[in-house]
């Protein structure tokens, strides 16, 4: 037994110290990493691609719909990102050259992964904090306009047909999100009693 030089009031006190002080640094070290987090999460972030894949030639040039790639956009939270076995429905014909007649580079690695059976690790560019609940669904389904407009991809991910190389258009911070949930309501598609386009309570995004 080792000898009381504290007394029980002490002690506790010590120990209350000692839990606020460890819950402090657990705490500053969620803050720091989501703050170092954010770092790579700004407008215009553009990490590098396993492959040169371009939007700016899918969704551009041979104009293929979002939906046929982002199949769940409409359907749920997650827009998805297509399986190597989409890409295949047309690249095991679709087989381009450079002009010395070799493969191109992004087709080349594709024939790898589908070899491989493999999926290709694309880097995530956007990734809402887990403590924002976010779903496509309830933005593509609605009918309300946005000035005057259907809301659509671009509202929210820019001119993607012109991506040579895909890259974060808006920050999607929460002031972002509240700019369009605070615009005046849509009068002929708002719920009685309704004051702004979308609804601005906290627990609308964080639940
Ligand atoms: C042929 C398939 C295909 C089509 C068509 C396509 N995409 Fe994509 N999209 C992808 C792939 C693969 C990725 C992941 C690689 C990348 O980020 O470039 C991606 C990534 C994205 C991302 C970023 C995902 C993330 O990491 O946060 C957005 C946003 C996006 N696409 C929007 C669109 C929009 C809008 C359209 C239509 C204008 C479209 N895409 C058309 C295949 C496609
Ligand atoms: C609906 C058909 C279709 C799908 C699905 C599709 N592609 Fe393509 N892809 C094309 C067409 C068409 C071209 C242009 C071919 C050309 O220029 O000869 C192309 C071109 C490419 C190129 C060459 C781009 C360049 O540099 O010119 C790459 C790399 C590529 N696709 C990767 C992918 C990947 C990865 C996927 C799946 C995420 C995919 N494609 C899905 C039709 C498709
Ligand atoms: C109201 C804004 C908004 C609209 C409209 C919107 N997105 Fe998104 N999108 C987001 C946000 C926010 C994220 C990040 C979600 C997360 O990290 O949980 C995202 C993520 C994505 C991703 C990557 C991960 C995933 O599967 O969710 C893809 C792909 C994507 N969007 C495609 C699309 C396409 C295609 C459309 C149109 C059919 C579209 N988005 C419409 C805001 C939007
Ligand atoms: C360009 C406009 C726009 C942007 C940007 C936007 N939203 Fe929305 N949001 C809407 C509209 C319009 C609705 C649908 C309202 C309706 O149908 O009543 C909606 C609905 C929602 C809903 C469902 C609300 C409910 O009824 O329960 C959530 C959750 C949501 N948004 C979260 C977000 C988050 C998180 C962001 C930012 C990452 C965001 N939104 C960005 C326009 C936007
Ligand atoms: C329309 C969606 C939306 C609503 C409504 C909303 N938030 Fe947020 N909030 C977000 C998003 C998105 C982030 C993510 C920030 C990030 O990842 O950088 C966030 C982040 C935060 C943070 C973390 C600090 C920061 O700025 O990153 C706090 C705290 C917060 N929200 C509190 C609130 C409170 C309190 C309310 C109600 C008054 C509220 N939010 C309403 C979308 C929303």
């Amino acid at each position: 037994m080792s000898p009381t030089i504290f007394t029980r009031a002490f002690d506790q006190r010590v120990r209350t110290l000692l839990g606020v002080l460890g819950f402090s640094v657990v705490l500053g070290g969620a803050f720091g990493t989501h703050v170092l987090w954010q770092a790579n999460m700004e407008e215009g972030y553009r990490p590098a691609q396993p492959l040169p894949f371009k939007h700016s030639v899918m969704a551009g040039t041979h104009q293929i719909d979002c939906l046929y790639c982002h199949t769940e956009a409409y359907n749920g939270p997650h827009a998805g990102i297509p399986t190597v076995s989409t890409c295949m429905k047309c690249h095991k014909e679709i087989q381009t050259k450079d002009s010395e007649g070799h493969l191109k580079k992004g087709i080349a690695q594709l024939n790898e992964y589908w070899k491989k059976k493999e999926p290709i690790p694309w880097v995530k560019v956007h990734d809402l904090a887990d403590f924002v609940y976010f779903d496509h669904s309830r933005h593509m389904n609605t009918k309300k306009k946005v000035d005057g407009e259907s809301l659509t991809c671009a509202h929210c991910h820019g001119e993607v047909e012109k991506m040579d190389v895909m890259y974060r258009e808006h920050s999607l911070k929460m002031g972002w999100c509240l700019e369009c949930h605070m615009k005046a309501p849509d009068e002929e598609h708002k719920r009685p009693g309704e004051t702004t386009l979308a609804p601005i309570h906290c627990s609308t995004c964080h639940r």
